[in-house]
């Protein structure tokens, strides 16, 4: 296993490691030019790697990221851990709520913001993505609609989902509906933990005032099975599955974690870390895409670009070539 050559050096609160194949420190180490360039080793990018390298054995296939490999504590570990690191905090001045700002972590490591989350594996409700769908474009794009029915077999598709036991079922009366919400077969694990906290987490008190807004929130993290009773008394509506389309009220949500292990299951472990050595499969860390360069105009579908990275080390700028296609899936989420 890849993973294996990891040095923890878990009393700085940071694991820094690399695994043996295929990534790239300096754009001089690169090849000449790659079939695809991916921009972002986050959820979306490093999905889209792993599929066409495996796909296309022939083709090579390079990801940029800004960060580095980081395996640092999430942001529920052990009261005293360090908060994760490895991201960036977005807080724009929102118009609708007199030019209030809000934190959002945004992961900056192998793995994105899969890496450095609070261990959810989550989804919003169906109208959150109808509304995007319905502000980014009306019309469906080469068939597909970014709408929730467009979207849920691809949501379903991105993880193994494991069920509970019988045991967690009984102690905790954690409920799901695998039909409804999962069914796929991927390096992504989604589960339960062996425990629940045995109380409210007075270490967290601003997450237990969040929580008090989003309740489905409140379950797994802050509150007790006690205290999830006590929501259910007050008259919030208990639901099977919060992950297919209906999260009004309280549920269980499942954390991205491997199920035997209890460690973390994200996007640069599963869809990086853990292959198996992939020849047509190059990582460039600490490197920031700035622009994608069109040679010549009018020649945008016939000539495939260049994309232009600045080294987070020395500031030098150089160019990568592409002979089939650029993705910039960080681009879709601005
Ligand atoms: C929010 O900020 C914008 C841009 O600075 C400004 O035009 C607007 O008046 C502000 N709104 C409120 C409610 O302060
Ligand atoms: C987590 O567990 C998985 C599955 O056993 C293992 O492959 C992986 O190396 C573990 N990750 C860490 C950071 O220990």
């Amino acid at each position: 296993m890849i993973s294996q050559v990891l040095v923890p050096l878990t009393l700085a609160g940071v694991v820094l490691g690399s695994p043996s194949f295929n990534v790239k420190r300096q754009i001089t180490d690169l090849r000449k030019s790659y079939d695809f360039i991916i921009a972002g080793a986050g959820t979306t990018g490093l999905t889209v790697a792993d599929r066409l390298s495996a796909a296309f054995p022939d083709r090579t296939v390079l990801v940029v990221e800004y960060g580095d490999f980081d395996e640092a504590p999430g942001t529920f570990d052990p009261p005293g851990s360090p908060p994760p690191a490895p991201s960036f905090a977005y807080s724009p001045a929102v118009p609708g709520i007199n030019n209030r700002t809000a934190a959002l972590r945004v992961g900056r490591t192998v793995g994105g913001s899969s890496a450095v989350n609070g261990q959810f594996f989550d989804r919003g409700s169906r109208h959150d993505y109808d509304d995007w769908q319905a502000l980014a474009s009306p019309s469906p794009q080469n068939g597909i609609k970014w709408d929730w029915d467009g979207l849920l077999p691809y949501f379903k598709k991105s993880v193994t989902f494991v069920e509970p036991t019988e045991e967690q079922v009984a102690d905790f009366g954690i409920t799901w509906d695998f039909d409804a919400a999962y069914g796929g077969s991927t390096p992504i694990f989604s589960t339960w933990p062996p425990f629940q906290w045995p109380a409210a987490r007075t270490d967290y008190p601003e997450l237990y005032f969040a929580s008090v807004f989003f309740m489905w929130l409140a379950n797994w993290l802050t509150i007790s099975v006690t205290t999830r009773n006590a929501w259910i008394e007050a008259g919030v509506a208990p639901r099977k599955e919060c992950a297919a389309g209906d999260k009004d009220g309280i549920c269980w949500v499942p954390t991205s974690q491997y199920p035997d292990a209890v460690n973390r299951s994200h996007a640069g472990r599963g869809h990086y870390l853990e292959l198996d050595k992939r020849a047509n499969y190059d990582l460039l860390v600490n490197h920031k895409v700035t622009r994608v360069v069109y040679p010549g105009r009018g020649h945008h579908l016939r000539s495939p670009p260049a994309v232009e990275i600045r080294s987070l080390d020395s500031g030098k700028v150089s160019t990568a070539n592409a002979k089939l296609e650029v993705a910039m899936p960080w681009l879709a989420k601005c």
